[in-house]
């Protein structure tokens, strides 16, 4: 049943894990109670990509729908299910029952219901290539509306329900799981692997090299990615990279060229650095942690001085890849 909560810490909620709370949270089990709710809140889900930076002013709805359904055809595995089911949870179970496709994806921190969102993404694969519904209650029609994968937008960390923020709570996620499974070593650090590998074998050195560098949210608090690796013309590229031989990239389309920008950082010797409670983390310098008791100011300083630096040096601006909310919502800096 869903549940309202009054004036909630949200430490506990997002795994930034700073100080502060919100006016209420709604735990939403069941997708129907959302015709009757009273539309000024929040949507979260397990809170790995989201950080609050000052008290919240309203509520937050936490969805907490579960759900696991699954049938095969001749050609596929297909997959309905909860937004609030754990996702990493979600990649080991299919496996389990002998259905590859989401190895490449082990260990990404938070919902079913968040991957479509952000296009969660790593190692070579994005949730997009395995979407094939996705169901949500929209807020402004106040109806419940069914996308198909074509009409959510998809595109590197973006998605149709991330650039209409807000307007969609996503209830059900519907995954294709094609039997013709091939493993995709197309990603450097996977690259060893021979193409005997199985699926199983894929996901174990996924995890074994997301432990080596990602800090678990669980023990040291971050939200992963801080920004996102910036797109950049195929020009500036080539005038870059004649500085920075070493600069890791990965070709986009004809015109433009995605450079890492955990390099950027990690390059200007920022690793470590910090500002207040926030740090930048010393093994993945994209990856900014709450290591001594934050509180927001820090992470936004943080924040501010590596933009400034990265542009200074580089001429790049970089884009936050969280989800970031003083007291009213959602922020850009
Ligand atoms: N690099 C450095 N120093 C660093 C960090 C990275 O030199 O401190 C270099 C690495 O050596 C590598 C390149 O930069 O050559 C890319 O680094 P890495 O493979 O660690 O991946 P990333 O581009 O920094 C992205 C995703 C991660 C995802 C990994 C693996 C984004 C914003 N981030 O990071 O996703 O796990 O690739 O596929 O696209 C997340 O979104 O929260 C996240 C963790």
């Amino acid at each position: 049943m869903t549940t309202i909560h009054k004036f909630v810490s949200l430490k506990e909620l997002h795994t930034f894990r700073l100080p502060y709370s919100a006016q209420a949270v709604i735990e939403l089990t069941v997708a129907d109670d959302l015709v009757a709710l009273e539309d000024d809140y929040y949507v979260l889900g397990e809170g790995s990509n989201t950080i609050f930076t000052e008290d919240f002013a309203s509520s937050i709805l936490r969805v907490a729908i579960t759900g696991y359904e699954s049938y095969e055809t001749e050609s596929s595995y297909e997959l309905r299910i909860g937004a609030g089911e754990n996702w990493h949870k979600l990649v080991v179970k299919t496996l389990e029952q002998g259905m590859p496709g989401l190895e490449n994806l082990a260990l990404i921190p938070g919902s079913v219901g968040a991957a479509p969102v952000q296009n969660i993404g790593a190692y070579g694969v994005e949730a997009a290539q395995f979407i094939r519904l996705v169901e949500a209650w929209d807020r402004q029609h106040k109806q419940f509306v069914t996308f198909a994968q074509s009409e959510c937008c998809f595109a590197y960390r973006d998605s149709l329900f991330k650039q209409q923020s807000g307007r969609y709570v996503i209830t059900y996620v519907s995954f294709s799981l094609p039997k013709s499974w091939q493993p995709n070593l197309s990603y450097g650090a996977l690259s060893n692997l021979s193409d005997a590998v199985t699926a199983t074998e894929v996901m174990n050195t996924v995890i074994a090299i997301r432990n080596s560098k990602l800090p678990d949210p669980a023990v040291l608090p971050n939200a992963g990615s801080f920004f996102k690796n910036p797109i950049i013309s195929r020009g500036y590229f080539t005038e870059l990279v004649v500085r920075f031989p070493n600069l890791p990239h990965y070709q986009v389309d004809d015109h433009q060229v995605k450079v890492a920008a955990g390099w950027l950082i990690d390059h200007l010797g920022l690793k470590g650095v910090t500002c207040g409670g926030a740090a930048v983390h010393d093994k993945q310098a994209l990856v900014l942690v709450n290591k001594d008791n934050a509180v927001g100011a820090d992470l936004l300083c943080l924040a501010d001085t590596i933009k400034e630096k990265v542009q200074s040096e580089f001429a790049i601006k970089l884009e936050i890849e969280v989800r970031l909310l003083n007291n009213k919502g959602l922020i850009s800096i």
